[in-house]
Parts: structure tokens; C-alpha cells; sequence
């Protein structure tokens, strides 16, 4: 089998082959042979989370689509997204899209805002996903419906879609030569860092007003609240120690719970990480991306610019200081976390498994199964740790036919509590209510990781899944993007 030749899920017929091929590539994942309907299956059963019940175990993951207004209000994608999100049938929806608290934290000119100016369109939202809920599933009251607030630091864009303008916490040796950042490029103040923390209060404010049942204090994906995370060598009260690392969240959940006291809070953790990924030069010809091999690190040992690895072995992860950070979440009453990993700029094959790489990506350096059990099974760990803890997993996207099976199978195991689900719910929102109400399985929609949701913003263009979904199907823009994946040749 050469690099990248994995088995295609599509062609894997039946649970007992999914399970030969899991045991082929030594993975280790329950995966029950029937789907069960409600209200018997244990994807079923209600969870309990701020007081108030969460009908069953799906979770809707936070997905952006590049399509808001420049003034950071929703356009008519947005809204149809979010009424997608509503028809799902889960009951837990996981900050619906990352939305920036201030204007220079948006990571495209098209990223939601929560601000003053916006906070009736950002409020409608809510009420037009929690109205299509209530249409498709006949009751809303057993929904809980969280906002996932962030500031895109390093990886901001906030004024055109083709110009960087990072904000950094500190030099990152690889990524800052990724990006050509000089060596002098300021990094942000400790003033500025104060300031920023009392947008996260005013939007946290305005989040509570808006109706949502909690905030999600973003810390994943490469973005700012990841990047303090890994502010091992910052100095002064951001950086350094662990204790230091967090002093960001407690403050920004101190004004929280002062400012907004019935408001939850949850947070969205990239619990590991490796070193940035690049495709093999070796491999690449023109027009073809190589498999992705990990950039080298021996310049720069103890390798200090990662949360969740191994200093020592950065393409390994660690979970040390990972569980350090959960004790400090529980000591700050926060128990419900939505664990994923990495980053898609910079090792999109950890947080995101797909058989085809986005345009800027690289092609995948292991069977994307394995970076679903990755996730998985540090879930697994984590819950077996923290019993008390609220977890949502993420990353079962790749499984596609099989996805309802193993979901069914970690939540009765006590794995996991809810499944989340991110670019299924793209291809096929109604996945989650199918299974539960055993209508037949759509598997023409499935979707089949051909990272197009991926590629179509990386290019400038509104996220949406072009290859299934006949609303993008249609649009001028699926030539353009059709044309660039030819030239990329990675679809
Ligand atoms: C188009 C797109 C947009 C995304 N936007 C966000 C986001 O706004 N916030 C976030 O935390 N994760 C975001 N993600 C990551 C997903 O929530 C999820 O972690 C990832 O897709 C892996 O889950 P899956 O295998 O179910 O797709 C996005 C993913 C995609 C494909
Ligand atoms: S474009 Fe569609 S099929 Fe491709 S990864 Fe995104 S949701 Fe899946």
C-alpha cells in the first residue's frame, strides 16, 4: 500500500468489516452492530448540565462559514446554517460559530462580531435555530444553546481576507517563519491583554441578554486563548508558568460571574498538539501535495511552543499539563468542555481527519482513522480522570457510515457524554434525528471529508459544503473552487 492509499470508509459494507479494519490498523473502538432508536438508545438519554436537561448526546461543533456582514452581523447563509443547526435533532449546540468580541480579533473580514451594534441580529440567530428545533423535534425546552466567543490572535484577518495582521502573545519559531514575522514584530501588551479581557465581559453581557445559556471561552484551534496556553516563554503575569497561562481565563470568567451571573460557561480545549506539519518537498510534484511530515524541531529543544506535547518529543503529546489545567477549571466551577486538538493551520490532520487535504493542506500522513481514535481515546482518558466533568468529543466526522455506531457504542461505555458533530452536520444536518428516530440512513449525504468546506475559505470564498449540499452546489462559486482543487489536484 503506497503513502495515502487508505481504505475509502464508502467502500466498507458492513460493521463487521469496519471492525476487521479498525483491528488491521490496531485501533481499538467499540462499534455497536444496531442502531438503536429513541428513547431506548443511549444517545437518547438526557444529561444534566448549568441545572437544566440536555435532551440527548449529540452536540452540534461550532463551524463558521466566512459569510457575515463586514459590520459582523449574519448574512442569509448564516441564518440557514444556524436553522440547519436547529433541525439536527441535538440537543447541545456548541457555541453555533466562533464570533470575535472586538473588531481585530476576527480571522476573516466576514466573522461575526458580539457587539452593541450587532446584538439583535447575533440574538435572532439563537431564536431562529431554537424556533427550527422546535419545529423538526417538537420541543425546545430540553436544548441548551451556548455562543462560542473568541479573538483570533495569530491568526487574525480582520480587514481583508488576503492580509494576516496577527496579534501574537509571544515568537513562535517556526510559525512566525511560516508567517514572515520579523524578528522585532511586537508581541501584545499586558495592558492590551487586560483590555481585551473586558470585551470578553462585554460580550459575555450582551451573550446573556441575547438568551444563549452559556459562552464558550474559546482555547483551541492555534487561536489567542490556545496561544496563551503555550506562552511558556513569555515573561511577566501571561506567560510562564500554568498559573500564569490561565490567568487570562480567570479573569475573563471572574467578570463573568460578576457581570452575568445566570450565564454558564463551557470551554472548547485543543488538549493536545503537535509541531506545525508541511507536505514531504520529496513527495510533492507539481500540482500534488506530498504526505505531511512534521517540520524539525532539533533547533529548538526543549521545545517550549506547544500545550499538550511532549517537550522532549514535540511530535508526541503529552497530557500533563492538560490535566493541571482541568484542576484549575474545576476550581473555577467549570466542568463542561468540548475537547478537540491542533489546529487546522498548521496540522489540520490531527483536528480534522479527511481522506482529502484542503488546497493548502498536505495529504494525509496516517489513515484518518487513526486521527479520529487519537481524539477518541484522549477523551476516554480524560473522562476516566474526571468523572465529574461534562465532555463533548469531537472528530467523528470520518467515520460516516459507521459514525452512529461507534457513537452509540463510547456513550454507553461512558467514554464520552455528547458526540459532536462538525462537517457531518454541514452534508447532513439530519443525521442525528434519523438515527434517533430510526428513520432510514441517508447515505448519499454523508459527508466524505473532501475538506472543500476547507478550501472554499482558505480561497476566499463562504464555507458550505459544495460537493453534497445544493445550495452551493449551485453557486458560481463551486466552478471557481472546482478549478483551484484541478490545480491543486487534491480532490
Ligand atoms: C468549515 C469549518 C468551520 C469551523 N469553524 C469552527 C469554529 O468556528 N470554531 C471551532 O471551535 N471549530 C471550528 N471548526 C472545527 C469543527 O468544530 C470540528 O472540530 C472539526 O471539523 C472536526 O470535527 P468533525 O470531524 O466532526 O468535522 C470548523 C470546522 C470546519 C470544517
Ligand atoms: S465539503 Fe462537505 S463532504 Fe467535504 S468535508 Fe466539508 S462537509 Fe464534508
Amino acid at each position: 500500500m503506497s503513502v495515502g492509499d487508505y481504505t475509502k470508509i464508502a467502500t466498507v459494507k458492513t460493521v463487521e468489516r469496519f471492525r476487521s479494519l479498525l483491528e488491521d490498523l490496531s485501533i481499538e473502538l467499540p462499534c455497536d452492530d444496531e442502531i438503536i432508536r429513541a428513547p431506548e438508545s443511549p444517545l437518547a438519554q438526557p444529561l444534566e448540565v448549568f441545572g437544566k436537561k440536555v435532551g440527548n448526546r449529540f452536540a452540534i461543533q461550532p463551524m463558521e462559514g466566512w459569510d457575515g456582514t463586514t459590520d459582523g452581523r449574519p448574512s442569509e447563509n448564516t441564518v440557514r446554517r444556524w436553522k440547519r443547526f436547529g433541525e439536527s435533532g441535538a440537543k447541545l449546540i456548541w457555541g453555533g460559530e466562533a464570533v470575535a468580541v472586538r473588531p481585530d480579533g476576527r480571522a476573516n473580514p466576514n466573522q461575526l462580531m458580539l457587539l452593541d451594534s450587532t446584538k439583535s441580529d447575533i440574538s435572532s440567530l439563537r431564536e431562529t435555530l431554537a424556533a427550527a428545533h422546535l419545529d423538526a423535534m417538537g420541543s425546545d425546552d430540553d436544548l441548551l444553546i451556548g455562543l462560542q466567543l473568541t479573538h483570533s490572535g495569530r491568526f487574525a484577518r480582520p480587514n481583508r481576507k488576503d492580509r494576516p495582521e496577527p496579534m501574537i502573545l509571544y515568537h513562535h519559531p517556526i510559525l512566525d517563519r511560516r508567517m514572515e514575522l520579523p524578528a522585532d514584530y511586537p508581541v501584545m501588551a499586558d495592558g492590551d491583554i487586560r483590555a481585551l479581557v473586558e470585551d470578553y465581559h462585554g460580550a459575555a453581557r450582551l451573550a446573556a441578554k441575547c438568551g444563549y445559556d452559556f459562552v464558550d471561552i474559546k482555547h483551541c484551534h492555534g487561536y489567542l486563548g490556545h496561544e496563551f496556553l503555550s506562552a511558556y516563554t513569555r515573561p511577566g503575569p501571561y506567560g510562564g508558568s500554568l498559573e500564569n497561562r490561565t490567568r487570562v481565563l480567570r479573569e475573563i470568567v471572574e467578570g463573568i460571574r460578576r457581570d452575568a451571573p445566570g450565564l454558564g460557561i463551557g470551554v472548547r480545549l485543543s488538549v493536545f498538539d503537535l509541531v506545525p506539519f508541511f507536505p514531504d518537498p520529496d513527495q510533492s510534484r507539481a500540482g500534488k501535495l506530498g504526505p505531511g511530515i512534521f517540520e524539525s524541531y532539533c533547533d529548538f529543544m526543549p521545545y517550549k511552543y506547544a500545550f499538550g506535547v511532549n517537550e522532549d518529543q514535540p511530535n508526541d503529546l503529552d497530557l500533563t499539563e492538560p490535566i493541571e489545567l482541568f484542576g484549575i477549571l474545576r476550581e473555577l466551577g467549570i466542568t463542561f468542555l468540548n475537547i478537540s486538538a491542533g489546529s487546522p493551520y498548521y496540522n489540520p490532520h490531527i483536528q480534522r481527519p479527511a481522506l482529502y487535504p484542503p488546497s493548502d493542506g498536505y495529504q494525509p500522513p496516517e489513515d484518518p482513522l487513526i486521527g479520529v481514535a487519537r481524539q477518541i481515546h484522549v477523551v476516554k482518558y480524560l473522562k476516566s480522570q474526571f468523572r465529574d466533568f461534562t465532555l463533548v468529543g469531537t472528530a467523528y466526522s470520518y467515520l460516516q457510515e459507521f459514525l452512529p455506531h461507534v457513537a452509540q457504542a463510547v456513550v454507553r461505555e461512558g467514554w464520552v457524554d455528547s458526540v459532536g458533530l462538525g462537517r457531518m452536520v454541514l452534508a447532513y444536518p439530519e443525521l442525528p434525528a434519523d438515527c434517533l428516530l430510526g428513520r432510514p440512513f441517508q447515505s448519499k449525504r454523508l459527508c466524505r471529508t473532501f475538506s472543500d468546506c476547507t478550501t472554499a475559505p482558505r480561497n476566499g470564498m463562504v464555507s458550505g459544503c459544495y460537493p453534497l449540499d445544493p445550495y452551493y452546489k449551485k453557486s458560481p462559486e463551486a466552478v471557481r473552487l472546482a478549478e483551484i482543487k484541478k490545480a491543486a489536484k487534491v480532490g
